[in-house]
């Protein structure tokens, strides 16, 4: 180390600016419907990127679009299922097609299990939890940095996994084992395409106060009060925090963050 003043672009901005976190990024973002994908998607565009909604309700979809463009963001919507191989690429692909390039995406939407012990739930349902948790975000990750590669050279991929991925998940066994692979595929996505620019980061949210927490508490209620008391924050997160994790790992501000797995959780693994 010297005692060489750091002179990055990073400090030489101005002391006010007006220019947005993401501006002049092009973002796809899955799971955009609802929740933390389309908290995200709303602050990405307001922090001036281009967004790309991906998820399979196109109702959904749609109105969060309509909602972003109303507030003045560039956005649209593809359909998109996460077990499918080909219309995550297709989904992928679309962000080029309409904007002609793709520089950073947050792999986000996922499914949550049937709530109980390992030994209970259906092996149709691990499958599809995998397929929809584990293998879309692979799939989409691999069409993220080839489209990104021929595109804007350089990027940021943020995957969304869970604060449940990071120890024993009695109740969501598969949920928490895909979840723990995520951070895996993250790690080595962040080795493997570091040299060229590309750096993948995850998020681990704790309990954040969307419809896939309230599908759990309707199977197994009072789980949000007995998560929140271990929480120091005393509280489940808004959409909107887990989404600034997100759009701050996705931006230059990040620059020299690959590989991380980011807890976003109120404390709860402190
Ligand atoms: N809420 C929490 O407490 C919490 C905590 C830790 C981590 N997370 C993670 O945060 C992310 C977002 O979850 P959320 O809480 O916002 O849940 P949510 O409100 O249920 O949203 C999930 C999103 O994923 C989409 N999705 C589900 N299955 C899909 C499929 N097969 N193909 C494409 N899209 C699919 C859903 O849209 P469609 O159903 O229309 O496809 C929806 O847009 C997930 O990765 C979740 O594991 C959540």
């Amino acid at each position: 180390m010297n005692d060489t003043p750091n002179t990055t672009p990073l400090d030489t901005s101005p002391l006010s600016t007006t220019v947005g976190l993401l501006a002049g990024k092009v973002a796809f973002i899955t799971g955009a419907g609802r929740g933390i994908g389309a908290a995200a998607a709303r602050l990405f565009a307001r922090e001036g990127a281009r967004v790309l909604l991906a998820a399979r309700t196109e109702a959904q979809l749609k109105t969060v679009t309509e909602e972003i463009r109303a507030a003045g963001g560039t956005a649209d919507h593809v359909v998109c299922d996460l077990a499918d191989a080909a219309s995550v690429r297709a989904a992928v692909d679309r962000a080029v097609e309409l904007y002609g390039r793709l520089d950073v995406a947050f792999n986000n939407g996922a499914t949550i299990q049937q709530p109980g012990p390992m030994d209970q739930l259906p092996e149709a349902d691990f499958d599809h939890v995998y397929a929809v948790n584990l293998r879309g975000p692979w799939l989409a990750m691999n069409a993220e940095v080839a489209a990104i590669r021929a595109t804007a050279g350089t990027g940021a991929i943020v995957n969304n996994s869970s604060v449940g991925s990071l120890m024993g998940n009695p109740e969501l066994p598969a949920y928490g084992a895909m979840k723990r692979a995520v951070n895996s595929l993250t790690e080595s996505a962040a080795v493997t395409y570091g040299p060229e620019g590309i750096r993948v980061n995850a998020i681990a949210p704790g309990s954040t106060l969307t419809e896939m927490i309230r599908e759990w508490e309707e199977a197994s209620p009072g789980v949000v009060e007995r998560i929140t008391t271990h929480t120091p924050l005393r509280r489940a997160a808004d959409p909107a925090e887990i989404a600034q994790a997100a759009a701050w790992l996705l931006s230059d501000r990040a620059s020299y963050v690959t590989g991380t797995v980011l807890r976003v959780d109120g404390g709860l693994r402190a």
